[in-house]
């Protein structure tokens, strides 16, 4: 009698603990790559250190690069070292199985090969056959990867679940992301995908919605009744780097607004979703993307700018221009700048004008989501009073994390003088540190929960939105380039472009 309750209460603890730290393995695609070392090898090991994943979470690495199983274990964990962050403490030790594969992505042997590793490790571990296969290849790549995944039925198991983790750009243009997603749901279900954003990790992005909708105050006021305009800005101090492969073909529209800054739109911009759950969010993401008034093609210039930086100086050193970076056209029209006019024409946001910026080499690096509100109906304070200026939320994404508010208070003394001041809540004040966002993505694609990542239908429609910006600057290249200094917060045409509604861009 009392073997039997053990045993039943342990299945139950079982069934519990492998509901929150689900034995799996990660097959990384593009494991000796960049991404690998600099983004997923420190989530993994702080997930490790932290007792988040399960003792039997397993990596097999795939990738061009001869590694020994050894040296792929201390190319991760160099990674792990060099890119946590100070105030995330020290970073944990790799899963005790990393296995890695050298081959060629091409080659149906090498699929047969990863078959029977991630064999060998499900039957040495036993329990579920959980599998994540993670795309951290080029665009160009995962295709075919993908459809060698699904042939060599690497994606069907029997006990336990497979999902796939597809990093971002989905696609180069309309057509493609298209077909990417085509292919992937050819080998699996929209359920087992999880398009990776990794702003939607970063904490100060998951505030959006507690801010939004867990707050009274701010709700009834986030529309076009009280709202003026909101800016999102993006801001790098960082250049192309090392990346000029990718990003001559890619430019500042592919690369950050089609995901990042698409995403802080629709989060800012959404209806409240019926629940907080994968498909209810998505699915008011995707109504904000159908809602935005669609751009002309022919008269592009009335609603986007363009730049790309010149030399100049950033954080007292001097950098090169784009066109000077290494593997970069000396004559390239690559825009590495652009701020664009996004109207949404829904109930809620009729005649507010969305403006978003996001470029390279700017003064600093630094993100946030400023909603101007409107000026008081009436003012009878004299001039003399001092400028009443308009009430500003801001959401400051990174890297001095926060919130702020922005209001007029009377100066003390004998005369009635307003001045602006702020009321600030800066996140360090909860004393937890705040992490890069891949450590809750990949924890939530073990769990199953897809909230924070990127619907097909989404992705596609954020690249229809950008697709008559993309064609209309390819139709007439620019005759300025470059015409910002690195260093400066974009080009003057930018800040024309505001001044022609009337309005400014904040100060950053
Ligand atoms: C990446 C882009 O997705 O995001 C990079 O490809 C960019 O060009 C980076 O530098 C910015 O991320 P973060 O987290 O530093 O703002």
């Amino acid at each position: 009698m009392s073997t039997t309750v053990d045993s039943r209460r342990e299945t139950t603890s079982t069934r519990r603990e492998e509901e929150i730290r689900p034995p799996a393995t990660i097959v990384i695609f593009g494991a000796s790559g960049d991404l690998t070392r600099r983004l997923l090898a420190p989530a993994i090991a702080h997930l490790n250190r932290d007792g988040a994943l399960s003792p039997d979470f397993a990596i097999i690495g795939i990738g061009r690069t001869a590694y020994s199983d050894a040296d792929f274990r201390a190319h991760l964990e160099s990674g792990a070292r060099e890119f946590t962050p100070p105030n995330q403490g020290r970073p944990g030790e790799m899963p005790d199985v990393c296995s890695y594969i050298a081959g060629d992505f091409g080659d149906p042997g090498l699929y047969a090969r990863i078959r029977r590793t991630l064999e060998e490790c499900e039957a040495r571990r036993g329990g579920p056959k959980n599998r994540i296969f993670y795309f951290a290849t080029p665009p160009d790549a995962d295709e075919s990867i993908v459809r060698h995944v699904g042939e060599s039925g690497l994606a069907s198991v029997d006990g336990g679940w497979v999902r796939a983790v597809v990093e971002k750009p989905f696609g180069h243009d309309l057509a493609s992301c298209r077909q990417l997603n085509e292919t992937l749901l050819g080998v699996f279900r929209e359920k087992q995908i999880y398009r990776i954003d990794h702003y939607l990790g970063k904490e100060t992005v998951q505030n959006i919605f507690v801010l939004r909708f867990a707050n009274g105050i701010f709700e009834p006021m986030w529309n076009h009744r009280y709202v003026d305009h909101v800016q999102i800005s993006v801001a790098e101090a960082v250049g192309v780097g090392h990346r000029a492969g990718f990003y001559e073909h890619a430019g500042v529209i592919r690369d950050m607004f089609q995901n990042h800054l698409m995403q802080l739109l629709t989060l800012t911009a959404m209806e409240p979703p019926a629940a907080y759950e994968a498909d209810a969010i998505r699915a008011e993401k995707v109504k904000v993307l159908e809602s935005i008034r669609p751009f002309t093609e022919s008269e592009i210039d009335a609603d986007a700018v363009r730049g790309q930086y010149g030399p100049g100086v950033v954080g007292g050193r001097r950098v090169p221009g784009y066109r000077e970076e290494p593997n970069v056209d000396p004559n390239s029209n690559t825009p590495t700048f652009a701020a664009i006019r996004f109207m949404i024409d829904n109930w809620r946001w009729a005649g507010v004008p969305f403006y978003l910026r996001s470029g390279k080499r700017l003064e600093k690096r630094v993100s946030e989501i400023a909603i101007e509100f409107k000026g008081v109906p009436h003012r009878f304070f004299s001039k003399a009073s001092g400028e009443i200026l308009p009430n500003v939320l801001r959401l400051h994404i990174q890297p001095d994390e926060g919130v702020s508010l922005k209001f007029g208070v009377k100066i003390p003394g004998p005369t009635l003088q307003v001045q602006s001041v702020y009321m600030d809540f800066p996140y360090s004040k909860l004393g937890a540190p705040i992490g890069g966002g891949y450590e809750r993505l990949l924890l939530d694609v073990t769990h199953g929960d897809q909230t924070l990542f990127i619907r097909g239908d989404e992705a596609e429609h954020a690249w229809e939105v950008l697709t008559p910006i993309l064609n209309g600057w390819e139709k007439t290249p620019p005759s300025d380039f470059p015409n910002y200094a690195a260093g400066t917060f974009g080009p003057e045409a930018a800040d024309q472009f505001l001044e022609k509604d009337g309005r400014r861009w904040r100060t950053l």
